[in-house]
């Protein structure tokens, strides 16, 4: 019902403000009129309630003191009926208008950060924890939400009901008018006071609240490590100290709150009090009538009332104002730029790339990558070989620009790699990585996951059959249409693997990275993988990373790598020939795995003989 009044066209980015006051305005565009609307009904309201203390007046001066009544009675009993509605109806009108306001505002922020969060580069997510990113786009979100809702709507009541009554007041009697107001520069210094010392406060609580979901999100993402390394006792003792510290942050955060409403109440208190003495003694020595008396006891709580919640409301708008920032801060980070690119490729790829002492830094922090230069000719396959940390993944995160190289020169058919859109390159490129990730959609979904055309049915049985898939689904109780992941089924990592393997079958990418996708698989299942890769590769550049020799050894040029450097290149023949890590390697896994053999063996025919026994 509220998607009409969000315009989308709105782009968030326009309300970034240092002056934060004014950014929230910003934020409030194209529900302006509704917020408008909210604050003037609650206006009429309270119009309706000061017009019922002046039409009391009216009855007891006029209508009783006067003996008069009969006649009257009934229209001014049907006046206080009249107002009652009135005010009731415009409070109604304005808690709807305010809350369509609020809510609004918040989906249309929502849905701009999701998609924001989406589009910013890798580096940004590097830096920035997925704890927190989570804490601002819900806790930060509802904070604003409760801004416009409340504290934006009720500053303009509350406003409003001060000017009205206080005009009300004058015209009534203006010595008694000022003198019930006298506190308010007092209210006003104490609320500003607070509002700084109640900021600092809530800025630390969601600060540690952040931490504390940060900690939370990555104990449940890596609930596998913690458990094979049996940390529970230690991660239980860290959460609950940084628990305690939100206890304590939270704790101070209302202390604060607390102690500010009954500084405010007592002052306020004696105001009215003050008010009530001071007009009683002017209605006994005569100044007034009673009337009026009633009228202003009545009216000038009125007064005060606004007064209290000025400061309760400046105190409250403060965690409005801090989550605005939070939430700015995320969306001024820049997003990855798409489809910019001075060169518009038109027709098919080849698929040839050639490094030119290319070098890589993630940071200042040191090069990654150093002088690497080779050259991969269209459909021929590349493996890189090396250690963990040598720099195998960053290298082939800079083919579909995840990162940029900061060196030397990498061109794909001639063309250098930052003259092609990222969105271009990134359609061209089909990634299997070593732990695919799968959403908890059914497995049919993530077979066609960003394919980016409509493909029947058969389509994608012929990419499961070809990556030794399809027999695994349909063996699940709904077949194609079974939930993956926490309501479905639990794939191990070789048949996560194998969807991923047709889903880039089916994108049908020109260029194909294999990110360890055999190094954590049985050798049964290896061989399937390593059969549907195979397949996958087949016609297409494709770029091999792996720590067993017999995944690397069918690539047309082999590079080993080590602390960033090409340290051996060649063919598997040539690589064997020459003295150097790969040898090493080669003899080293060959060995591991005869001795296996030779074992396996024994253990059969030990077999064997306990059965002929
Ligand atoms: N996102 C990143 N930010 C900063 N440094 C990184 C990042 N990813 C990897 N590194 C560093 O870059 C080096 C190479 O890592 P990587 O390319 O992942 O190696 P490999 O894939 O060969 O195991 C390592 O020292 C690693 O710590
Ligand atoms: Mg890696």
């Amino acid at each position: 019902m509220l998607r009409f009044a969000s315009p989308s066209t709105f782009d968030l980015k326009d309300a970034i403000s240092d002056n934060r006051l004014l950014g929230l305005w910003r934020m409030m565009t194209g529900f302006r009129l509704k917020y408008l609307g909210a604050t003037l009904s609650l206006a009429l309201a309270a119009t309706s309630k000061t017009a019922t203390y002046l039409l009391l007046r009216y009855l007891i001066d006029d209508v009783l003191g006067q003996g008069r009544g009969s006649g009257v009675l009934p229209l001014i009993a049907l006046g206080f009926v009249g107002l009652a509605l009135f005010e009731g109806s415009f409070t109604f009108l304005s808690g709807r208008l305010a809350a369509q306001t609020a809510e609004g505002v918040a989906l249309r922020l929502r849905n701009y950060l999701f998609d924001h969060m989406q589009r910013l580069s890798f580096t940004y997510h590097d830096h920035m924890q997925t704890g927190e990113l989570i804490q601002r786009s819900t806790s930060d979100v509802d904070a604003m939400r409760r801004f416009f809702a409340d504290q934006a709507t009720n500053a303009g009541r509350i406003a409003l009901l001060f000017a009205i009554n206080l005009a009300a007041l004058l015209n009534l009697n203006w010595k008694l008018a000022l003198f019930s107001v006298i506190v308010v520069p007092v209210v006003v210094l104490g609320s500003i006071l607070f509002f700084k010392l109640v900021s600092k406060r809530y800025e630390a609580f969601q600060e540690q609240e952040a931490a504390l979901s940060t900690n939370l999100q990555e104990n449940l993402t890596g609930v596998r490590v913690v458990k094979a390394f049996a940390r529970q006792a230690y991660e239980r003792e860290r959460f609950e100290e940084q628990n305690w510290e939100k206890f304590r942050r939270g704790r101070r955060l209302l202390t604060m709150h607390a102690l500010f409403w009954p500084v405010t109440d007592v002052l306020c208190g004696l105001q009215m009090l003050a008010g009530f003495y001071m007009g009683a003694r002017m209605a006994i020595a005569g100044t007034i009538s009673v009337g009026t008396y009633l009228a202003y006891a009545g009216m000038v709580i009125w007064i005060i009332w606004p007064m209290r919640n000025l400061g309760r409301l400046v105190v409250d708008m403060s965690s409005g104002l801090v989550s605005y920032v939070r939430v700015m801060e995320i969306i001024k980070a820049e997003r990855e730029p798409l489809t910019e690119g001075s060169y518009s490729p038109n027709g098919n790829l080849q698929g040839e790339f050639v490094f030119r002492d290319v070098s890589f830094e993630y940071d200042s922090s040191g090069r990654v990558l150093q002088n690497i230069s080779f050259r991969c000719k269209p459909g021929q396959a590349v493996a890189l070989l090396g250690s963990t940390g040598s720099g195998k993944t960053s290298l082939v995160n800079l083919l579909p620009r995840f990162y940029e190289y900061t060196g030397g020169s990498l061109t794909l058919d001639d063309v250098e790699l930052k003259e092609y859109p990222r969105a271009y390159l990134r359609r061209q490129i089909g990634i299997v990585e070593q732990e695919p990730f799968l959403f908890s959609r059914t497995v049919r979904e993530n077979i066609t996951y960003g394919v980016g055309r409509d493909v029947s049915q058969a389509e994608i049985e012929a990419a499961a059959q070809a990556a030794a898939i399809h027999d695994v689904i349909m063996g699940f109780p709904n077949g194609y249409d079974t939930l993956v992941g926490e309501k479905g089924v639990t794939l191990s990592g070789g048949q996560k693997q194998r969807v991923a393997i047709a889903r880039t079958l089916l994108k049908n990418p020109r260029i194909l990275i294999l990110d360890d996708a055999t190094s954590s698989v049985d050798a049964q299942t290896e061989g399937a993988i390593r059969e549907a890769l195979e397949r996958l590769m087949e016609g297409r550049t494709t770029f091999i990373i792996a720590h067993r020799i017999q995944s690397v050894m069918i690539a047309d040029l082999i590079l080993v790598l080590d602390k960033g450097r090409v340290v051996q290149r060649g063919s598997h023949q040539q690589l064997l020939r020459q003295p150097g890590i790969y040898r090493q390697v080669y003899e080293l896994q060959t060995r591991i795995e005869s001795e296996l053999e030779r074992e396996m063996e024994s253990a059969s025919s030990w077999e064997a003989v306990s059965v002929a026994l």
